[in-house]
């Protein structure tokens, strides 16, 4: 079957499929994004994904002239037309193509592109029982990192040097406190508490991470949405990561030092336990 995406209300061959030169996204990162994890056919959290889309682009002033509905019907008939059961959905909208000029274009509609790219999300679940390894990295990105924008050199380079360090991820860390990884939310748990990063102009809200905070809470554990220190996460009893494309995954060394022993503990093992019974619940898919 050929891949296929979708740009501005048509779907295309990928490989035919294309934007101006112009396009805003392309020339100034004017644009933003969300990844949706689609198991069984079925988007998980597309909602809270949907909400936050929109935040975005009234934070930035660009305009879809697509309503709801419509938008998550196109990208489920994407999603059936590609016919992968199990896929990543990408979402890109941009403030559309115009002669370069850094102030706002009049009349350009946005640019809407939408692409699915197979995935194994039983991977995921294997990856539990090992854990991965992060590093860390200075934060050096702009003020407002909880737009999700496709201005990502910053957490383009922080993945690169993870990859080259044989890691999983880089967090990136500002003075000593933890604040996220470069694609995925940094969590530690201490003499039983869940602590990760508030929401604010630091971190990316993450759909796991607030999906995850709300599950934890109702299975009585307690969750303290502060900061953390590197030092604080060195000596944490266990540490992890969440996002769309990862889930749940335990982090067992940061910077080539063990965490907790080295091995995935107890309370990242009920938190995974919760995740994976969400989507079950939502998708109807299991491992
Ligand atoms: N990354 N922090 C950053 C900087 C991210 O880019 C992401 C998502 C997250 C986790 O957010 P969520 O739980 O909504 O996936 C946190 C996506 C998956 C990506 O860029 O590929």
């Amino acid at each position: 079957m050929p891949q296929l995406a979708y740009v501005n209300g048509q779907i295309l061959p990928l490989a035919s499929a294309t934007l101006h030169v112009e396009d805003r996204g392309t020339q100034f990162g004017d644009a933003i994004y969300e990844v949706c994890a689609v198991l069984n056919g079925q988007i998980l959290d597309w909602q809270p994904h949907l909400v936050r889309l929109r935040r975005n682009l009234a934070e930035l002033g660009i305009t879809l002239a697509t309503a709801d509905g419509p938008l998550g019907l196109q990208a489920r008939r994407l999603i059936a037309r590609n016919g992968h059961r199990e896929c990543l959905l990408y979402i890109q909208i941009s403030r559309g193509t115009a002669r370069r000029d850094h102030a706002f274009p009049q009349g350009a509609p946005a640019n809407l592109v939408m692409t699915v790219r197979r995935f194994d999300f039983a991977q995921r679940v294997r990856q539990l029982g090992s854990g991965i390894k992060v590093i860390t990295r200075a934060d050096d990105r702009w003020g407002r990192v909880d737009i999700k924008t496709t201005g990502l050199l910053p957490n383009v380079l922080a993945k690169q040097a993870a990859r080259e360090a044989g890691a999983f991820e880089a967090w990136l860390v500002a003075g000593s406190e933890v604040r996220e990884g470069s694609s995925t939310n940094a969590w530690i748990v201490k003499d039983g508490r869940i602590i990760t990063h508030p929401t604010g102009t630091h971190i990316l809200p993450g759909i796991a991470r607030d999906s995850l905070i709300r599950m934890a809470r109702e299975a009585q554990m307690v969750v303290e949405e502060r900061a953390f220190t590197l030092a604080e996460a060195r000596d944490a009893d266990e540490a992890f990561l969440t996002s769309t494309t990862a889930l749940i995954l335990p982090v067992v060394a940061i910077n080539g030092e063990a965490v907790a022993g080295g091995k995935p503990g107890p309370v990242t093992h009920r938190l995974a336990e919760l995740v994976w019974n969400e989507v079950a619940r939502q998708t109807g898919w299991r491992a």
